[in-house]
């Protein structure tokens, strides 16, 4: 005869064994959750989320099963578009924060971390319109210095105290050919100078935050130019002594994101060790930013288009992790029917892309496992 304690203990047994084959099924979400395994190595864990446009792709804040997921895996956010120039500032007048207001205050209710992303995205097809058109007069650069002068010091004064690390500038440098970027600011500021413009106003505005330079060159086969690119604009910063403390490395890793791009995996890890060498021996931290792995060109069936994603990621991340400068690691986006990826460089065969850590019924796939063990095996810093 069983006694009442066996009893007990063989159904806690029991609903252990349940709990551990439903998440090896993919039921629930998994613990430890993936901050708490970075914290324990001394970094932090987040995703993007956003408030966009009610019902599409780029409203995940809306979705009460996502925001279960942030709540019980994520340490911090980071908005999605929310604080770009083109949502944030319809016109020259108008600051509108109620979408960046609602992502601060999921935040704080449950007393999460944020990135800001981003106070210059200096490139020309996310540049505002009226920005390009604006009226710049009989003093352009003195006008172009007060516009960004002005929209830094408006959004760091709104949330400089909850954020602590902002992408300055993000994608600045040209991928083709590793030059800087042109856009109405810099022809009439001059192209360094709106980045190290930018840089100082932040340090001024937020003294102790991580400011950061943010940027897609990744260790794929084609990203040479843009990688050279990026270390002449890092190490001429430091030279002129511009106030910059890390790199955002966005990670957008696996099938190049382009539409021509016929690749998965085409990794270069060589030469992306002494990319990550150079950029580290500038003094200068690494935040992977954006993380997630574009299956495009991976054959349709999902079991080996989830391991193929995972193995890469795996593999990614060890390199990343085994620099003790890199910290933060952010996904961009937790749950695969709101990636960014679903709407922008479709599939040939149009069906839905996998390359989060969640999939569309919101269960954990080979991707978030392969994160957990990146985090578990990675050196403490
Ligand atoms: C993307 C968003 O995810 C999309 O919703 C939007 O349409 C375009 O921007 N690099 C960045 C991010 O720095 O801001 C981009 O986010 C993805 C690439």
């Amino acid at each position: 005869m069983m006694n009442r304690r066996q009893a007990l203990s063989l159904s806690a047994v029991g609903l252990l064994a349940a709990c551990e084959s439903a998440n090896a099924r993919g039921q629930g979400t998994p613990t430890p959750s993936l901050h708490e395994l970075a914290q324990r190595k001394g970094m932090r864990f987040g995703s993007a989320v956003g408030a966009g446009q009610p019902g599409t792709v780029t409203a995940s804040l809306d979705d009460p099963r996502y925001r279960e997921i942030l709540a019980r895996e994520c340490g911090m956010l980071v908005h999605e578009n929310e604080l770009k120039w083109y949502v944030l500032r319809p016109d020259v007048n108008t600051y509108d924060y109620v979408r960046a207001d609602r992502v601060m205050d999921f935040a704080a209710q449950h007393g999460m971390g944020v990135r800001g992303h981003t106070l210059v995205w200096h490139h020309p097809r996310w540049f505002p319109e009226w920005l390009e058109t604006h009226d710049y007069g009989a003093r352009p650069a003195a006008e172009a210095e007060r516009l960004v002068v002005e929209h830094i010091n408006a959004i760091v004064d709104r949330y400089g105290d909850r954020i602590d690390s902002w992408d300055v500038v993000n994608e600045t440098v040209d991928e083709n050919t590793g030059a800087l970027r042109e856009t109405a600011l810099s022809r009439h500021l001059g192209h360094q100078e709106i980045i190290d413009l930018s840089f100082h106003t932040a340090r001024a505005a937020a003294p102790n935050a991580q400011l950061v330079y943010n940027d897609y060159m990744s260790w794929e086969a084609g990203h040479e130019q843009h990688q050279a690119g990026v270390l002449r604009l890092l190490e001429g910063m430091k030279a002129r002594g511009v106030p910059i403390d890390a790199l955002g490395i966005q990670s957008h890793i696996g099938s190049g994101n382009s539409d021509d791009s016929v690749g998965f995996d085409t990794a270069r890890e060589g030469n992306w060790r002494r990319f990550m060498d150079e950029v580290t021996g500038m003094g200068l931290d690494i935040v992977i930013s954006e993380f997630d792995v574009h299956d495009k060109n991976l054959p349709a069936d999902i079991p080996s288009r989830d391991q193929a994603v995972a193995e890469l990621a795996r593999r990614y991340l060890d390199l990343m992790l085994s620099y003790p400068q890199t910290k933060d690691v952010l996904a961009w986006g937790m749950v695969d029917s709101y990636s960014w990826l679903q709407t922008h460089w479709v599939r040939p065969d149009g069906i839905a892309k996998r390359p989060t850590p969640y999939d569309a019924a919101y269960q954990p796939k080979p991707l978030r496992q392969a994160i957990a063990d990146a985090f578990i095996a990675a050196p403490a810093r």
